[in-house]
C-alpha cells in the first residue's frame, strides 16, 4: 500500500487568470487524483509542475513564462521535472510556447484538459514533448470537479466561450463560441455540492446572461431552478453583459432569497465612441440607466465593474466622461486594467497610440476615485447589522475572523474559528474602502 502511494507522481498547479481557470485548475486537480497522481502543496518536491494560464493581457502572459523561467534551476537539479502549460496561453501559443520556453514539456489547451493525465504519464514514461490544442470550441465531456478547492463554497461552470467579440478581447478566440451546459447537469452538480455541505455557489459564464439550455431554459429559469436547491443558501453569479442585462434578472434578484445583492456588470468606458469602438453594443446613457434600474430594483445591492484605460484613441475627454459615470453610478469597487493590444482582435489593427505613462495616469486617477468611492458605499452600512458567510480566521490573529456579505464585501470580526462556514450577523462598527469590521450580534 505504502509503496503504491510514493510511485504516485506529484504535482504542483499553479493558476492564472479568472474564475474559469480556478474552476478549470479545480477539474483537472480531481481527474488527475483519479488517475493515480497526488497534488503537491509546493514545487519543491512535484514530479510535475502545472500551470494554468491566461492571455487577456500581455502582462499576464509575462508573468507566466517569468515563472516558467525562474524553474531552470529546479529543472537542471531534476531532469525529470514535467513542466506543463494548460489553459488560454496554451491555446493562444500552440507549439509557440515551447519555442518562448525550451523548458515545457506539454501544451494542453483548455479542450484537451481531460486528456491530461495520459499526456504527463507519456511524458514521464518516453520523455517526449507533447503539443493538444486540437479540441478546441467542443463542448467538454460531463464530468463535475471531483477536487474542491473551498469546503463550503464552490464554482460552478454554466457555459463556456463568448459570442460577442469585444474589440479589444483575445477570449472569443481561445475558448471559442459560447457553449451553454444543460440545466440538468448545472442542478445535478449543485445538488451534490449542497449534499456535502457546500453553501455558496458562484455560477460562472463570460455572459451569463445569454445562457440558454438545450430544453429553452434561460438564465432566470436556471436561478429559479438552482434557487430551490435546498442546503445552498448563496448564489453568486458573473459575468453579465450590460447589453443582456434586465429588469427581470434584477427581479429574480429582488425575489429569489438565495441570489446576493451583487452584480458584477463591466461598464469598460464612459465615452460613447470609445464604447463604440470597443464593439460592446450600449451607450453610457444606456448603462446609466441599467444601474438605475437596479438600485431601485435590488436597493442595498451593489453594484461593481472592469474599466479599461487608454483603449486606442482615448482622449482625455473620452476618459474624463468614464470618470464621470463612474462617479454618478457609485460603484461599490472596480478593477481597472491598462489597454493591452492582443493579436487577432479587431482593436489590435488599431495603433496603440496612448502612451503607456498616460495609460498608468489614468489608471491612477481611477484607482483613487474608486476609493473615495468605495469608502463612502461601505460607510452607509456602518451601525448596520449584514449577514456574512464565514470563511476563514485571519493569517495575522487567530481570534480574528473573515468573510463575505451577500453584497461580496469583504467582512472581519472577531469571533471563534468553529464558525467557519456558518452564516453570522454581523453589527458594522468601522469601514475603509476595503472592507467593513464589526462584531458578531448572532
Ligand atoms: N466575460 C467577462 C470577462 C472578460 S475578461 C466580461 O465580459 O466581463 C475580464 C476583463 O478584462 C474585461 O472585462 C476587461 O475589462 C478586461 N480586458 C479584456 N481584454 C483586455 C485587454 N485587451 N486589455 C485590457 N483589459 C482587458
Ligand atoms: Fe471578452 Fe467581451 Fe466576451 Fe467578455 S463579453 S469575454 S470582454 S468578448
Ligand atoms: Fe479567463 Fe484569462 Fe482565459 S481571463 S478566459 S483565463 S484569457
Amino acid at each position: 500500500m505504502n509503496k503504491e502511494k510514493t510511485c504516485q507522481p506529484k504535482v504542483f498547479v499553479k493558476t492564472f487568470g479568472c474564475q474559469m481557470n480556478m474552476r478549470d485548475s479545480e477539474h483537472v486537480a480531481g481527474i488527475l487524483i483519479d488517475n493515480g497522481f497526488r497534488l503537491s502543496g509546493t514545487m519543491d518536491d512535484a514530479d510535475v509542475i502545472l500551470f494554468n494560464s491566461c492571455s487577456v493581457r500581455k502582462h499576464a502572459e509575462e508573468r507566466l513564462f517569468g515563472n516558467i523561467a525562474c524553474l531552470k534551476g529546479l529543472k537542471k537539479k531534476r531532469p525529470g521535472l514535467v513542466i506543463a502549460l494548460m489553459g488560454c496561453t496554451a491555446q493562444a501559443y500552440e507549439g509557440k510556447a515551447m519555442d518562448r520556453s525550451s523548458l515545457i514539456d506539454i501544451v494542453c489547451g483548455p479542450g484537451n484538459e481531460t486528456d491530461l493525465p495520459r499526456l504527463i504519464k507519456d511524458v514521464l514514461k518516453k520523455r517526449c514533448h507533447i503539443i493538444a490544442v486540437d479540441k478546441f470550441n467542443k463542448k467538454r465531456p460531463e464530468l463535475f470537479p471531483k477536487y474542491r478547492e473551498h469546503k463550503f463554497k464552490a464554482l460552478v461552470s454554466i457555459s463556456e466561450g463568448c459570442d460577442n467579440f469585444c474589440s479589444y478581447c483575445i477570449v472569443p478566440y481561445l475558448r471559442g463560441r459560447e457553449r451553454s451546459r444543460h440545466a440538468r447537469d448545472i442542478i445535478r452538480e449543485v445538488k451534490g455540492l449542497a449534499g456535502r455541505g457546500f453553501k455558496e455557489v458562484l455560477l460562472l459564464g463570460q455572459n451569463v446572461n445569454s445562457y440558454k439550455a438545450e430544453c429553452g431554459k434561460d438564465f432566470i429559469k436556471l436561478l429559479e431552478d438552482v434557487n430551490k436547491i435546498k442546503g445552498i443558501e448563496r448564489i453568486r453569479f458573473m459575468t453579465s453583459h450590460p447589453k443582456d442585462a434586465h429588469k427581470e434578472l434584477f427581479r429574480a434578484m429582488r425575489d429569489l432569497d438565495k441570489v446576493c445583492e451583487h452584480l458584477h456588470l463591466p461598464l469598460q468606458s464612459g465615452s460613447d465612441r470609445i464604447l463604440k469602438l470597443m464593439n460592446r453594443r450600449y451607450t453610457s446613457g444606456k448603462y446609466l440607466n441599467l444601474a438605475e434600474e437596479y438600485k431601485r430594483i435590488v436597493p442595498g445591492g451593489s453594484l461593481t465593474t472592469d474599466i479599461i484605460a487608454g483603449f486606442p484613441s482615448e482622449t482625455d475627454s473620452d476618459f474624463k466622461k468614464t470618470c464621470v459615470i463612474m462617479k454618478d453610478v457609485g460603484f461599490d469597487s472596480s478593477y481597472t486594467f491598462k489597454y493591452s493590444p492582443r493579436e487577432r482582435t479587431k482593436a489590435s489593427e488599431l495603433a496603440d497610440d496612448v502612451p503607456d505613462d498616460v495609460k498608468a495616469s489614468r489608471l491612477k486617477s481611477l484607482s483613487e476615485l474608486q476609493c473615495g468611492i468605495s469608502e463612502e458605499r461601505n460607510r452607509r452600512l456602518t451601525d448596520k447589522v449584514v449577514e456574512v458567510l464565514v470563511e476563514g480566521v485571519s493569517k495575522k490573529d487567530g481570534e480574528i475572523l473573515t468573510g463575505r456579505t451577500g453584497t461580496n464585501k469583504p467582512a472581519v470580526f472577531k469571533g471563534s474559528r468553529s464558525l467557519v462556514g456558518r452564516s453570522v450577523d454581523v453589527e458594522i462598527e468601522s469601514v475603509t474602502a476595503y472592507a467593513l469590521r464589526g462584531r458578531i450580534v448572532r
